[in-house]
Order: C-alpha cells, then sequence, then structure tokens
C-alpha cells in the first residue's frame, strides 16, 4: 500500500523544511545588468518561504576550471550551497547569441550537483529577444548534465529597462511571468523530492 508521506496541513511546513532552490547567476561584468533578475527571483522565493540562496559569481568568482594550482576556497563554498539544493535557477545574459562563459565554467566545476535536479533557466538581454538563444543551448547542457531542464522558461527582453534599483520590475508583465516561472519550478520539484523521500522510504508519524 502507498504510504503517504505527508498530509496536507503539513505542506506548508514541508516545503519550507525541504525545499531548496538555489540561484546560479551567470553575470559577472562591472555594469551587469542580469543581476536584477537574479535578485528579483530570489524576493520572490523568499516571499514565498522557500529556502534560496543566490550564487553570484562576481561575488563568489571561479578560475577557469581544470587550471593547475586553481583556489579551492569559492569552488568549496559553492559546491556545499549547491549541495543542499533541491532544484535551481540558471540566470544568464545572452552574449554571442549563448549563455555566458562565466556561467560554463561554473557547470564544469559542479554537474555532478545537478544530477536528476530540476532547473529552470532565466535569460536576459539588452535587446528585444529576450536571451532566447542563450536559453535553448543552456536547456541542452542542463540535459546533458542529467538534470531535468523545466520547460517554462522567463525571458526579459530590454533588460536595462526591466527593473528599479531596488529589483522591482516596471513592467507588469515580469511579475506575472516570473511566479509563473516559479510555480512551474516549485510544482516540479515538489514531484522530486516527493519521490526521492519515496526511494528513501523517509515517512513521517
Ligand atoms: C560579450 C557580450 C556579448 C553580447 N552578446 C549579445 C548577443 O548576442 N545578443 C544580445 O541580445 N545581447 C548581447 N549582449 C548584450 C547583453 O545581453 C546585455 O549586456 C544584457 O544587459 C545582459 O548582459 P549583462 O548581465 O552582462 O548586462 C552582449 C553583451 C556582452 C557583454
Amino acid at each position: 500500500m502507498h504510504q503517504k508521506l505527508y498530509d496536507a496541513e503539513s505542506e506548508i511546513n514541508y516545503l519550507n523544511y525541504f525545499m531548496n532552490i538555489t540561484i546560479l547567476l551567470g553575470s559577472v561584468r562591472s555594469d551587469r545588468q542580469s543581476h536584477y533578475l537574479a535578485y528579483y527571483l530570489e524576493k520572490i522565493l523568499k516571499d514565498r518561504n522557500i529556502n534560496t540562496d543566490v550564487i553570484d559569481l562576481a561575488k563568489t568568482p571561479l578560475p577557469i576550471f581544470g587550471q593547475e594550482g586553481e583556489d579551492r576556497k569559492n569552488v568549496n563554498h559553492i559546491g556545499a550551497l549547491l549541495g543542499k539544493s533541491n532544484a535551481l535557477i540558471f540566470v544568464t545574459p545572452e552574449y554571442h547569441g549563448s549563455f555566458s562563459g562565466a556561467l560554463k565554467n561554473a557547470l564544469e566545476y559542479f554537474s555532478a550537483d545537478f544530477i536528476k535536479k530540476p532547473i529552470s533557466v532565466a535569460a536576459a538581454s539588452a535587446g528585444k529577444m529576450g536571451g532566447i538563444n542563450a536559453s535553448t543551448q543552456l536547456q541542452h547542457v542542463i540535459l546533458s548534465m542529467g538534470a531535468y531542464p523545466l520547460p517554462k522558461k522567463l525571458l526579459i527582453a530590454e533588460i536595462q529597462n526591466a527593473f528599479d534599483n531596488s529589483f522591482i520590475p516596471l513592467k507588469e508583465d515580469i511579475s506575472r511571468l516570473a511566479n509563473s516561472f516559479i510555480d512551474d519550478l516549485i510544482w516540479f520539484t515538489d514531484a522530486i523530492i516527493d519521490k526521492k523521500l519515496k526511494e528513501k522510504q523517509v515517512t513521517f508519524n
């Protein structure tokens, strides 16, 4: 018989306790704009009482993967954050028709931490296409790491006009699209957590 893992009343506690969604931000240049998108998504998750961290590769830079004598401090710090994540959001700028090199470098380090985890992609561009090329290519890479790319992407065109300095969107549709994007990730992450708990035969009561 299927044993229930949690009941409806405890669902909120269940989510708070278990769900941890980490945002990995792949924009590092000094005049960057994509960080507005990453920190806005963090705010949405926090408002929903979801545990979250932003891994900001500008604040915790990584050495080039594979270089000899690399400094492991930030590698270890980021690895610990990813290890406790149930799901991720990759936030990338569109650079030359793809996602950023800084993000790709990070993926080489941590691909093992993404296996069987849901990952949503949010992309930003200065132009009107909202990082469509970056996002589709990144979804392919997510597949190749054995993770689950969510079908719904969040694409922010003209990112330089999209947020105020407090990370609040200046256009109404951004809030609607971002919340729907987060809804989908939470839905799928919840299903994956449930499955992983069943596999471990963890039960409550
Ligand atoms: C190296 C580089 C390449 C870029 N290539 C593209 C591109 O192919 N298509 C595009 O729409 N925008 C391109 N942009 C503009 C970025 O999308 C824009 O800077 C946007 O603000 C997001 O990147 P940011 O987080 O670095 O600010 C490029 C920017 C840089 C710095």
